[in-house]
């Protein structure tokens, strides 16, 4: 996920990096959001600075123009830009790296968005490996030490395709700071988490407190080559979610509550992760056996375009 829908209205071009390749999302007069490869066939122009013509993306240098599949308009089929596949859901935009998306864009099952009332948090940027971060959900040994949860019950994880690994488990509340206290008050002590990985780089997580289920989905990117040292750096960008109820006063109170939670919880793990060189720990007891089906996870996904650079490669195939 890379930006909220509404930073892109009709007609405009903005300009981002997936995964450290710069690209450009631009939307036509029609409403129909595009993604493409930033620097003009021709020249090498960055695109971000061109104009929205019609269904096109008009270079500012020679006016070649693209269209959404990046084909150059008057030129052999075939010449033109890489486009991305793009999708918006929940008010965010997702691009998918790669040529042909390999799974869904993160969703909660069975929810419509018609039901939900959602919120883009503000992205943060830090220097950390992308797989310290990416694993920390399914490090159940962090909970009690950063959280201040304990387990209540043995956690279990299952892998719902190749590409999706989903855990659950119950914790209460040991700390004492105002955050937990809420937390503690709201779930009457049982909190219920269903977290799912989607290729990585995608988190849908879901918590439910009491009668009332808040959701977040989080997207973790790699923003520029990741070191053989195990450093990197990596954008975090959050989506709140809720069911919407009647009134519209109570969903903006329970939104901004969902993202204040949240907002506290994630703090946490990124005030430890900033800095990190990560190294798949060589020891694990059996108490770690997410953690150790996570690593498999992400060992068994396709790299390549689909999976993060790497130094020395620029991630394409
Ligand atoms: S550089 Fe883009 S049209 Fe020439
Ligand atoms: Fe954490």
């Amino acid at each position: 996920m890379l930006c909220r829908s509404a930073d892109i209205p009709p007609g405009a071009v903005i300009a981002k990096e997936l995964v450290g390749h710069p690209i450009v999302l631009f939307r036509t007069h029609a409403g129909k959001l595009h993604a493409l490869d930033a620097h003009c066939t021709h020249m090498g122009t960055h695109l971000g600075s061109g104009n929205v013509v019609g269904d096109c993306l008009r270079c500012p240098l020679h006016h070649w123009r693209y269209d959404g599949t990046g084909q150059c308009q008057g030129a052999k089929p075939g010449v033109g830009q890489r486009a991305w596949p793009v999708v918006e859901k929940y008010g965010g935009v997702m691009v998918f790296y790669g040529t042909v998306p390999l799974f869904d864009p993160p969703g909660f099952d069975g929810l419509p968005e018609e039901e939900l009332c959602t919120r883009v948090g503000r992205s943060v940027t830090i220097q950390c490996a992308w797989m310290g971060i990416s694993s920390n959900a399914f490090d159940m040994r962090h909970l009690d030490a950063v959280h201040q949860r304990a387990l209540r019950e043995t956690p279990t994880v299952e892998l719902l395709d190749p590409y999706r690994l989903r855990l659950k488990y119950v914790s209460r509340v040991t700390g004492h700071g105002l955050p937990d206290r809420v937390m503690k008050w709201l779930s009457d002590d049982h909190i219920r988490v269903c977290i799912t990985s989607w290729g990585g780089t995608g988190f849908t997580v879901e918590s439910r407190v009491g009668r009332q289920t808040s959701m977040l989905l989080l997207s973790l990117m790699p923003t520029r080559l990741q070191t053989r040292e195990g450093g990197g750096e990596v954008n975090i960008l959050p989506l709140f979610v809720r069911r919407r109820k009647g009134v519209p006063f109570i969903n903006w109170i329970g939104i901004r509550m969902a993202s204040w939670l949240f907002t506290r919880f994630l703090e946490k793990d990124i005030a430890m992760m900033r800095g990190m060189r990560y190294r798949a720990p060589a020891v694990m007891g059996p108490d770690e056996e997410p953690l150790r089906s996570y690593l498999r996870f992400i060992e068994q996904l396709p790299k390549g375009a689909g999976g993060f650079a790497m130094e020395g490669t620029c991630g394409q195939e």
